[in-house]
């Protein structure tokens, strides 16, 4: 591969205000492995929630990195990640997405696997005349080096010596708490996971995420229609139609919003939103306060675009969606997403909350097509160039101070960086700390 190093992929350097990525990041190829090896298979990514295998036996199956898994349950109740590949020659023993299963039988020559992985059978064992050293092996299913959870969502990484993921969340944890302690039983995933590719990096979407600068430039369709709706006021969809100016609402000082900065790659922004009958959670907006006091309530019901590095992206804006990158390629890009809702809300909140979120997102919602055409554009914009640094994360970088702010201290929160915004800034600093979390991940690796 061409030998890239680490100051010409990422040029931070706070001293004289600059933050710079390169191209390079978005197109190469050799670049692309590497993040795999290092990144994705290096480290903790996001796998799933608890509540996707609920019962004994209940499995799905997922990727970390380029390795398929396996999520199960096994017949004690326990969550184990196994590598979903066979020890004998390889071949993926569950092809589809989730089922419940006591037994695995492989497709090719029938070894069999318990819940627990581990291995029951294997086809006509005393008549292979095996040799005594295949008999030391372990034909179990390799169990993936590091598993953990976090109220329901679970974390997986290929490499033991990674920190322990109660530190790789820190923080952010507080920020998962405002989305499960919006009900008593926590969330759980609306039926109906929604698959599309996109021919662009993956970091087109990690940073789309919060990037607040985009919203009125691409989509101005959205922001017409919702405008028009809210002159009509005609049917179910207008009255569950978030306005475009809930979104950002300025408080005393001229605040609207911010961004907030998280060792280890994770990123915050968001938005004041009132305690509005605009969000389904509005029925239980005084048992929330009483739950978990005023400012954690309101906290639940701001604007909040929350993504943990390097692979989940909690979007609470227009309804609430959980979405999952998977890197295909420098050039491609899979994404999972699923509505996530609070468990036990009412049949009306529920309807509201699926009639909100297909308005929005999805490739058939009218948010969703405006941001992949740009990051589709923008792959090819990433062609090797004579100025091969973007501009696109210095935004910001003058307002952006060291740990948190009032909104930050209301709910005891402590990010590493934080800006306070009107509704222009637009903060794209926040973005570095997915770049040091990358250069992290990937030091030792180039020079
Ligand atoms: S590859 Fe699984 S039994 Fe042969
Ligand atoms: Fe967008």
């Amino acid at each position: 591969m061409k030998p890239f190093a680490l100051r010409d992929l990422v040029d931070d350097r706070p001293q004289d205000g600059v933050f710079r990525v390169n191209r390079a990041l978005f197109r190469d190829q050799a670049l692309f492995d590497l993040e795999m090896k290092h990144v994705f298979e290096g480290g903790w990514v996001f796998v799933g929630l608890a509540t996707q295998a609920e019962n004994p036996h209940d499995y799905f199956t997922n990727f970390l990195g380029r390795v398929p898994i396996i999520i199960q349950r096994d017949g004690e109740g326990t969550l184990r990640c196994f590598v979903n590949a066979c020890p004998h020659k390889g071949v993926r023993l569950l092809q589809k997405l989730c089922g419940n299963a006591r037994r695995h039988v492989c497709p090719y020559h029938s070894w069999t696997f318990d819940s627990a992985g581990a291995n029951k059978n294997i086809k006509w064992q005393k008549a292979g005349r095996y040799a005594p050293g295949f008999d030391e092996e372990n034909h179990d299913l390799a169990t993936v080096a590091k598993f953990g959870e976090y109220r329901g969502f679970l974390f997986a990484s290929l490499n033991a010596d990674v920190p322990s993921l109660e530190e790789h969340l820190g923080e952010t944890r507080k920020l998962i708490d405002l989305i499960v302690d919006k009900s008593p039983d926590g969330v759980e995933l609306v039926p109906g996971r929604v698959v599309f590719t996109y021919a662009a990096n993956w970091k087109m979407q990690l940073e789309n995420c919060s990037d607040q600068y985009h919203f009125t430039s691409t989509h101005p369709s959205y922001i017409r229609i919702l405008d028009q709706r809210a002159k009509e006021q005609v049917n179910e969809v207008v009255q569950s139609s978030i306005g475009a100016a809930d979104f950002w609402q300025e408080d005393a000082s001229g605040v609207t919003g911010g961004t907030m900065s998280f060792d280890h790659g994770h990123v915050l922004n968001w938005g004041i939103m009132p305690v509005s009958s605009a969000l389904p959670e509005f029925e239980r907006a005084e048992q929330l306060a009483q739950l978990h006091g005023v400012a954690k309530r309101n906290w639940m019901f701001n604007m909040r675009n929350l993504t943990i590095f390097p692979n989940l992206q909690l979007a609470e804006n227009a309804s609430s969606q959980m979405r999952v990158i998977r890197p295909i390629a420098a050039g491609m890009t899979e994404m999972q997403t699923w509505c996530i809702a609070p468990r036990g809300e009412s049949a009306q909140a529920r309807s509201f909350r699926i009639r909100q979120y297909e308005d929005f997102f999805n490739p058939t919602g009218m948010a969703t097509p405006d941001d992949t055409v740009c990051y589709e554009e923008a792959q090819i914009g990433m062609a090797e160039q004579d100025r091969p640094w973007l501009q696109g994360h210095a935004r910001g970088l003058g307002a952006s101070i060291e740990g948190g702010n009032d909104w930050s201290d209301m709910i005891g929160m402590k990010p590493a960086r934080s800006v306070l915004s009107d509704a222009q800034l637009c903060d794209e600093s926040l973005f570095g700390s997915y770049y040091r979390a990358w250069a992290q991940r990937m030091a030792g690796v180039l020079s």
